[in-house]
Formats: structure tokens, C-alpha cells, sequence
């Protein structure tokens, strides 16, 4: 596995596999790698000739710079994961490499959806993750490029950025990866204390309860949302930031509930985050997950 600092060389890298028939697989990631990252290369390695993981903490899409301080980050073990998974090559850039001028000008609006659910907790987080995200897809040339749905948000962002700007890469949505007792697994999970992370599986049993309901009938989504709502403000070490039914298909905040529908939640555990969601097909089976 060669791991690439410089964004020419891996551009070229990636140039070359395509010259020899190879299809490129690309996986974009912050570091502190866990098993659902390790989900998106395993996929990548059945599916392409060529995986090329890219590992870089994107300043521009953290607002706050105490969190941007606080991201873990353990480059060994990194790389050791990407190797062990069969990854062709890391890039692996410096803030210089990938942003020679500083701050760049010009950036992608995320439109609309932009601001709303996480980017309206987290004002400018998706310009800075789709500011980025181009430019890997443009370094990387033609590829495959494999998202989590546990950002369901920012795969449906990427998503429309791809369709709207003729980016020439085939997105490919990889399920949500949790532990035993249903936490998405996340970077920021090491931060939670025993207490919090005990408290934490809270947000899967508040969407469970949520998928519940919907499939023993229930399709006001009003009240879908207040059944997520009661489960999480039992919890007392939770907060919620938000709870969202959206229609899968446009994002938009649903009445009743849609024939798929993506039941969203974003909760603080102390001063941790937590964000995840599930896709919902009222009927399908009751209430099948359909991650
Ligand atoms: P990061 O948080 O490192 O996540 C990298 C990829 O792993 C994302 O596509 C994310 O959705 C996926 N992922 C994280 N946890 C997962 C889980 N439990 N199960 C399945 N997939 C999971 O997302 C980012 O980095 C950045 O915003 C990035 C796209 C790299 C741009 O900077």
C-alpha cells in the first residue's frame, strides 16, 4: 500500500489504474477509523480494482475550533486498518497540500438542504464537506465513491452535487455499522464517558420505537416524532437538538408518513453529538428497516 502526501501524485495514481482497466474505488474519511469505515473499504475491495482511501481532517467543515482540536486522530492505526482492509494507496494530504491559498473563495453551495437538520446546527459544515469532497472527486478522475448512510444527510448532499454538476462518479450508499447495542459506531464516540456511553444507545431505541410505530399503523408523522421524542427525554443525560421524518426523496419535513421515509435524529450526550437515522418503507413488513 503506498501512502500519497502530494495531490499530483495521486491524481496520476489514480490516472494509471484507470489506464490498466482497473475501475477506481474511492472512500473518503477524517481518520480515527472504526469499523464502519472499514465497511465502506471492504465494499470498495469486492467491487473495484483499484481502492485508493483518502484520510484528511477538513478544517472547513468544522465550525468550532475546539471540536476541530478535539477530532481523534492516530495515523498508525490508520494506515494499519487501510492496509489490513486492501487499500491500493492512501492519500493522505497536509492542509498546505490541500489548501495551498488558505482558505479557498471559491466553495460549493449545498443549496437548500444545506441549511437545514445539520446544517442548521452546524452553519457552513456542509459547503466545507462538499468544498472538499469535489475536490478528491476531481483529483481521483472517474471513480466509485462510497458514503455512509449514518450521514444520511451528507450522502444525499454529495448525492445531488454529483447529479447537479455532472461530476462523473457513481455514489454508492454503504449501511450504517452499529454496535451490539445499536450505537453507530462514530469517531466521536471515544469521547463519551462510561456513564454517557452507557446512556448513548438511547438514540437507536428512540428510532426504533419510531419504525415501531409506523409499522403497527401509524402514519401521522406528528405523532411518529413525539413517540421518538418521549423515548429520548426519559434519557437524562440526553438532549435532543432535533427529531425529523423527512420523505426520502426530497428531504422535505413530512405530514404523513411517505412511502420511504427517513426518520432523523440528533441528540448531545454530554458534549458529544450524536447523529443518526433510518430509512423506513411503511409497506414493506411491519416497519422494516430498510438501511
Ligand atoms: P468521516 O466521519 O471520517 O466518515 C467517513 C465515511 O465513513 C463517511 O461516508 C461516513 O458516513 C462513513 N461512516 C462513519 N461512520 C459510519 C458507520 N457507523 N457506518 C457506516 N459508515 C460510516 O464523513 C466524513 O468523514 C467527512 O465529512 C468526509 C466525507 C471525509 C469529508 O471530509
Amino acid at each position: 500500500m503506498e501512502v500519497i502526501r502530494d495531490r499530483g501524485v495521486f491524481a496520476a495514481a489514480c490516472r494509471a489504474a484507470r489506464a490498466g482497466g482497473s475501475s477506481v474505488g474511492l472512500v473518503p474519511t477524517m481518520g480515527a477509523l472504526h469499523e464502519g469505515h472499514r465497511s465502506l473499504l471492504d465494499r470498495a475491495r469486492e467491487t473495484d480494482g483499484f481502492v485508493a482511501m483518502t484520510l484528511f481532517v477538513n478544517r472547513l467543515q468544522f465550525g468550532d475550533a475546539a471540536d476541530l482540536r478535539s477530532y481523534p486522530g492516530k495515523l498508525d492505526d490508520d494506515l494499519a486498518v487501510a492496509e489490513s482492509a486492501g487499500c491500493d494507496v492512501v492519500f493522505a494530504p497536509s492542509e498546505r497540500e490541500m489548501y495551498p491559498n488558505g482558505d479557498p473563495e471559491v466553495t460549493i453551495d449545498p443549496g437548500p438542504l444545506g441549511d437545514r437538520l445539520e446544517g442548521a446546527a452546524r452553519p457552513g459544515h456542509f459547503r466545507g464537506v462538499l468544498t472538499v469532497v469535489a475536490k478528491l472527486f476531481d483529483l481521483a478522475g472517474p471513480c466509485r465513491a462510497y458514503f455512509g448512510e449514518k450521514d444520511a444527510q451528507q450522502l444525499e448532499l454529495v448525492r445531488r452535487m454529483v447529479r447537479d454538476l455532472d461530476v462523473p462518479a457513481e455514489v454508492v450508499a454503504c449501511p450504517t455499522v452499529r454496535a451490539p447495542d445499536g450505537l453507530a459506531l462514530a469517531s466521536r464516540n471515544a469521547r463519551l464517558s462510561p456513564a454517557e456511553r452507557a446512556a448513548a444507545p438511547v438514540v437507536f431505541r428512540a428510532l426504533s420505537a419510531g419504525v415501531f410505530v409506523i409499522g403497527a399503523g401509524e402514519r401521522d408523522a406528528g405523532l411518529v416524532r413525539a413517540q421518538i421524542e418521549e423515548v429520548l427525554a426519559a434519557e437524562p443525560l440526553a438532549g435532543t437538538d432535533y427529531v425529523a421524518l423527512v420523505d426520502d426523496a426530497t428531504w422535505e419535513e413530512a405530514r404523513t408518513v411517505p412511502e420511504v421515509a427517513r426518520l432523523l435524529v440528533a441528540a448531545r450526550i454530554g458534549d458529544v453529538r450524536l447523529v443518526d437515522g433510518v430509512c423506513v418503507r411503511p409497506s414493506s413488513a411491519a416497519g422494516e428497516r430498510a438501511e
